[in-house]
């Protein structure tokens, strides 16, 4: 084990699906060169700063049409994570494009920022809402979309790399086949690792969060919204444009960003797609695929390890859930960081269904999620400890 000056285990960060650390160096310095350098409100005023700061979140908007294939980067918003895109695009095309009665599609492997608007929704809306299954990898049955559709099918809403399993699903495929409902793809764990073009994916809203894949900051995040589609608002304020008048502006991206934006969070997420771009998504995939199959591989000759998700050669993201025979998850969590340094996420990581189509309800796993920054070292690391933990 490769220990500090201190005597303690050197940290290894393997939960880079919760948020990735460490950041590119071009992140951390453009945050704090900023938040010491100039103020930031941004599209207020017309002096130095202000614009200065409009010139960031631009740059930052066309990073990210840029990595998504999208033509004009005003279709992008800001938003303060995935979960507040979302809602956004559930609460706001109810009213809209989405009615009571209406049915929407989601699949068993969603996370809770998709599984609660729903279920409320279902409740208050109401809506109808059928639930694409989840097999015992962890994978979604697409061959069951045809059969869920409807003629009320309004709405899609899918993960496109679940966060407990790493399963990746067709987007492309879904896109091809929904016919006249509309697709909201929650892309939290794929923005920065996997190709997303939302014109060939046929994608009506794409949701992001910034501190993932993508390197920004926590408390940055957004969506895509395509041309012609409207959201109602879900907050309403000032924009810095069309100031005079009490109505909200009805143009991208002012609509959905009203209030002093988070100009730290976006400048860093901006800096994040910037390094993504310039390193290329598929030297990132690359190499967390290959730490990843080392891991799974080192699995297999360890004892008592149960390893959940895609079955071999299936597409899936870095991400392994896991269990230890006769060890809780919380337990071997706690001894992997306390005895060890390695720092992993258990529980049901706010996917619930997700767990119960695997049989993991109600403790969960433990899951390892590794990103660019990890090493070989590291996963050496992380079995080395599962083999010492599996053997007490
Ligand atoms: N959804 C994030 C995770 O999977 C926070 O850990």
């Amino acid at each position: 084990m490769n220990k500090t000056m201190s005597g303690k285990p050197a940290p290894v960060y393997v939960d880079n699906a919760a948020t990735s650390f460490p950041k590119p160096p071009e992140v951390v310095e453009t945050v704090c060169s900023l938040l010491g350098g100039i103020s930031l409100s941004p599209g207020r005023a017309a002096h130095r700063y202000s614009l200065e700061c409009s010139r960031i979140i631009f740059d930052a908007r066309e990073e990210l049409a840029g990595l998504f294939n999208c033509a004009d980067s005003s279709r992008i918003a800001f938003t303060g994570n995935v979960t507040e895109a979302l809602n956004a695009g559930i609460f706001g095309l109810f009213g809209g494009k989405l009615h009571p009665g209406d049915h929407v599609i989601t699949t068993a492997l969603e996370h809770n920022s998709v599984m609660r608007p729903l279920r409320y929704l279902e409740k208050h809306g109401p809506l109808s809402i059928s639930i694409l299954p989840v097999n015992e990898n962890g994978e979604v049955a697409m061959e069951e979309l045809p059969r869920l559709l409807r003629d009320n099918t309004r709405l899609i809403v899918v993960n496109h790399v679940s966060n407990v399993t790493g399963a990746v699903l067709d987007i492309a495929g879904i896109g091809r086949r929904k016919g006249e409902a509309l697709l909201m793809v929650d892309a939290a764990q794929s923005a920065g690792v996997f190709p997303i073009d939302v014109e060939e994916m046929n994608i009506d809203l794409l949701a992001f969060t910034g501190h993932k894949s993508l390197f920004g900051p926590p408390g940055s995040g957004g969506f895509y919204l395509r041309p012609g589609l409207m959201l109602r608002p879900l907050k309403m304020g000032g924009t810095g444009s069309n100031s005079e008048t009490e109505i909200q502006p009805d143009f991208m991206p002012d609509l959905y960003e009203a209030g002093t934006p988070n100009t730290l969070g976006i400048a860093g997420l901006g800096a994040g797609v910037g390094f993504v771009r310039r390193t290329g998504l598929t030297a990132i995939r690359e190499h967390e695929q290959r730490l990843c199959n080392l891991f799974l591989d080192g699995l297999q000759s360890l004892n008592g390890v149960t390893v959940f998700g895609p079955a071999a050669g299936r597409p899936r993201a870095a991400v392994v859930s896991l269990r230890v025979k006769g060890k809780s998850e919380s337990e071997i969590a706690h001894a992997l960081d306390r005895e060890f340094g390695i720092m992993v996420r258990a529980g049901l990581h706010c996917a619930p269904a997700a767990h119960r189509a695997m049989g993991t309800f109600a403790h969960g796993t433990v899951r390892f999620s590794f990103g660019f920054f990890n090493t070989e070292a590291d996963v050496a690391a992380c079995l080395r400890a599962l083999d010492e933990l599996g053997r007490r």
